[in-house]
């Protein structure tokens, strides 16, 4: 599926250095006007990719679940 090629490329990014923030809810019509694909073009997830601006790149409060609470080796 697409999230998968989607997540590989998110961490191969994360493994050079840079961030990824996938996001699914976007405008699709006007992201395909954008880089001037088909009409019948379906987008799966948009992945905007960056180097982190350290504290000055966090604009709001996140959460976060701890990570004992999802993780747990068999
Ligand atoms: C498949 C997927 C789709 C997402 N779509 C959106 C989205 O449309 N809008 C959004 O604000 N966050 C979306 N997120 C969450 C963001 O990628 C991001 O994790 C979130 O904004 C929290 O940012 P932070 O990790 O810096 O706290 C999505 C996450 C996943 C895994």
């Amino acid at each position: 599926s697409c999230a998968l090629a989607a997540q590989t490329f998110m961490i191969a990014m994360a493994a050079e250095g840079y961030d990824t923030c996938p996001l699914e809810g976007f405008d699709s019509k006007r992201m395909k006007k954008l880089l001037k694909l088909p009409h019948g073009a379906g987008i799966n997830m948009v992945v905007p990719c960056g180097i982190r601006d350290g504290e000055k790149g966090i604009w709001g409060e996140r959460y976060r679940v701890p990570f004992d609470e999802v993780y747990h080796r068999l």
